[in-house]
């Protein structure tokens, strides 16, 4: 008799690191047996000031949504769930540190719309239209870089670089600043990856290094841009003045924070999965290359389905209430686990499938319908279709070419490393 190895319930801890760092087929089979069996499991608080200089002693436990229903419900309730008390971090951070690394992800109305309309306008589909020139541009020059080297690492050469230079230009970092941007991205994000985490190991103490370092590049450069204003975002925020308030050098600095943590880490995830998925399942880039724009319409949100760079999004009960069935209390924490919603069988069919055509796609990888909802989004649709796009056309027969390596994070389905190969080509305009 063959034995099929069945996951316990009770063998799943999301607070374990380690289970962060197993590839993601591992973790959605997890998530598939809480979505089945226990879909708002009540888990631990991870001991995170254990190993650090930083005391932070963990709460008292966090709920997990698991399914696709209890995520979109908790998205559009944002006064019964709210995201002030922090929405990146499980455990409790003193209030100011909340506000210095989440900024206004972690705020409430009337706080949070007054800060997400200065910046809105940059991220319209209207304006993002407007830099798909540029965006190109340097996707082309990326691509062109290993053309001819007949192989490269799909992460660091294409991925991580184009989403860097992206944003990067929008907040006006000059090129000189980028390094630091990626590696400090890289520490904050990924939170206890080796790879990332200089000498020591105090992670926590890292991402608040790595945050400080930021917020001083942050302050140098609203100076600079106090006297001379650019058409970057970076002026548009020391520029405002909301009601007679402009921005304080705390709020400066965790926009800045904020907007290169998100605009970096999760695109680069993006595009790194879709060459994955691509390469994995060649019917459905055969679907792509035939016709790269029609497919697109459908694939790049199936990209960001499969994907779901990010993990999870917190959110914290302000009254006791039910959420089906569960009571849940004044001041409890809840976490949208957003790949487990993803491949929600009440939802899609077929979940574990990778259909670039599917439609509809109610996915949740940029958020559920609500007030936080990615800011990013056309952005990051942008840069996946136009990378993808000039990758499937300039390098046709691209594909990977070895096991891809995960990044060990709480917060993104992260890869560090993807090596391709391809015919080499000569560099073309
Ligand atoms: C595929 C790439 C991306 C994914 C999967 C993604 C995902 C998300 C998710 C899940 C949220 C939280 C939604 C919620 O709490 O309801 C979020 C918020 C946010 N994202 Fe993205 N994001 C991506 C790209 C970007 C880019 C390129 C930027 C550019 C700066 C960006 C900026 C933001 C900002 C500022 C917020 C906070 C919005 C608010 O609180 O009002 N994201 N994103």
């Amino acid at each position: 008799m063959i034995r099929v190895p069945t996951l316990a319930v009770e063998d799943i801890d999301l607070s374990d690191i380690e289970f962060w760092g197993r590839p993601p087929s591992e973790r959605h089979a997890s998530f598939a047996v809480l979505r089945a069996e226990r879909p708002i499991a009540f888990f631990e608080e991870p001991d995170l000031g254990r190993d650090s200089a930083l005391a932070l002693t963990p709460g008292p436990g966090y709920r997990v949504l698991s399914r696709h229903a209890d995520v979109v419900e908790v998205s559009r309730n944002p006064d019964l769930y709210c995201s002030g008390k922090g929405a990146l971090t499980i455990i409790d951070l003193p209030e100011e540190l909340v506000e210095f690394f989440a900024g206004m992800i972690s705020t409430d109305n009337p706080r949070h719309a007054r800060l997400r309309s200065i910046v809105s306008a940059a991220f319209s589909p209207r304006h993002i239209r407007a830099i798909e020139e540029s965006i190109e541009r340097v996707a082309v020059r990326l691509i062109n870089e290993s053309a001819g080297l007949g192989g490269c690492d799909v992460v660091t050469s294409l991925a991580a670089p184009l989403s860097l230079e992206i944003i990067c230009n929008m907040m006006g970092v000059p090129a000189s600043e980028h390094a630091t941007v990626l590696r400090c991205s890289s520490v904050i994000s990924s939170s206890s990856d080796a790879e990332y985490l200089p000498e020591g190991n105090d992670s926590l103490l890292a991402i608040f290094e790595a945050a400080q370092e930021l917020s001083a590049m942050m302050a140098d450069l609203a100076n600079h841009r106090l006297t001379h204003p650019s058409d970057d975002l970076t002026t548009a925020l020391v520029m405002t003045n909301i009601d007679g308030e402009a921005l304080s050098e705390s709020e400066l600095a965790s926009f800045f924070i904020l907007m290169l943590i998100a605009g970096n880490e999760t695109t680069k995830d993006s595009i790194s999965h879709g060459i994955l998925a691509l390469s994995e399942h060649p019917d459905q880039r055969a679907l792509w290359q035939a016709d790269p724009v029609g497919v697109a319409a459908t694939g790049i949100d199936e990209v960001v389905r499969w994907a779901s760079p990010v993990n999870w999004m917190r959110r914290t009960v302000t009254a006791d209430t039910i959420l089906s069935g569960e009571e849940l209390y004044d001041g409890d924490k809840v976490i949208l686990l957003y790949p487990s919603a993803n491949r929600d069988e009440e939802v899609f069919e077929d979940p574990f499938r990778f259909d670039v055509l599917r439609n509809p796609n109610p996915h949740v990888g940029f958020g559920a319908a609500g007030p936080h909802f990615c800011l990013g989004a056309h952005l990051a649709r942008q840069e996946i279709d136009v990378m993808l796009r000039e990758l499937l056309t300039r390098l046709p027969d691209i594909e990977v070419c070895g096991e891809p390596t995960w990044t060990q994070s709480r917060s993104v389905n992260g890869i560090k490393h993807l090596p391709c190969q391809f015919t080499p080509v000569t560099p073309s305009t």
